[in-house]
């Protein structure tokens, strides 16, 4: 299981330290979350900031930027350009999602695509052989601290076989991340559902332990 250090609970004043506290915690994917205010109610940063931490961070990280904005189609190279490995991308935020996976995977990026909690898995179903990862929002996007939606267990064993399925085949394999109230109380039963790379934020992020601390707490759980 791979996990996926979201920043948005650590020290926004202190980027790149946050981030590299991950990094020295072992942890070698950072997982970006991109906010424009319209498509949820919060805005983050963008790609001038993914850019800065790159350059503060080297080439090691994975960077795993999570576009919860409007207009992706109009904005999407700006995050290759700034440094980003993966480029995920909502289904409900984009006209032409085929098209749109396509050329990012064209650039040499990893293409993902979101699907919030109320999003049927059919969408990401019909792109899947486009898809280096599909991300399950076990959360309604815009904020970290919220609280696991248990429903989308269904969504999950449902994407699980549909990889499987087009692994057998001898398609791409295809990364099932999930993102959104993820702690170490849920962690191996999600891993038991089949999710292959969990985002977790105020489960690493938080003021009652390091983030090294945390990561230990989680990878005992899932031993
Ligand atoms: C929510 C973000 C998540 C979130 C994760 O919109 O996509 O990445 O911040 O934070 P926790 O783990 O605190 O739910
Ligand atoms: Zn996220």
């Amino acid at each position: 299981m791979i996990i996926a250090p979201s920043i948005l609970t650590a020290d926004l004043a202190g980027l790149a330290v946050a981030c590299q506290e991950a990094v020295d915690a072992g942890l070698d994917w950072l997982h970006l979350d991109v906010m424009d205010g319209n498509f949820v109610p919060n805005l983050t940063f963008g790609p001038p900031v993914i850019k800065a931490l790159r350059s503060a961070l080297g080439d090691g990280p994975t960077f795993d930027a999570h576009l919860m904005i409007d207009n992706a189609e109009d904005s999407w190279e700006q995050y290759v350009d700034a440094g980003c490995d993966h480029l995920s991308i909502h289904v409900e935020a984009v006209s032409h999602l085929h098209r749109l996976l396509t050329a990012i995977r064209a650039r040499g990026c990893g293409a993902g695509v979101v699907l919030n909690p109320a999003t049927s898995v059919e969408a990401a179903l019909e792109v899947l052989p486009e898809c280096d990862m599909v991300l399950v929002m076990s959360v309604n996007p815009g904020f970290g601290g919220q609280s696991f939606i248990p429903t989308v267990e269904a969504k999950i064993r449902r994407l699980r076989e549909a990889i499987d399925a087009q692994v057998a085949a001898g398609g791409r394999p295809v990364q099932l991340q999930i993102d959104g109230g993820v702690k170490s109380h849920n962690i191996a039963m999600l891993s038991e559902w089949g999710v292959t790379n969990a985002v977790v934020g105020s489960g690493l992020f938080n003021d009652q332990a390091t983030v090294a601390d945390n990561l230990a707490t989680i990878n005992s759980a899932l031993q």
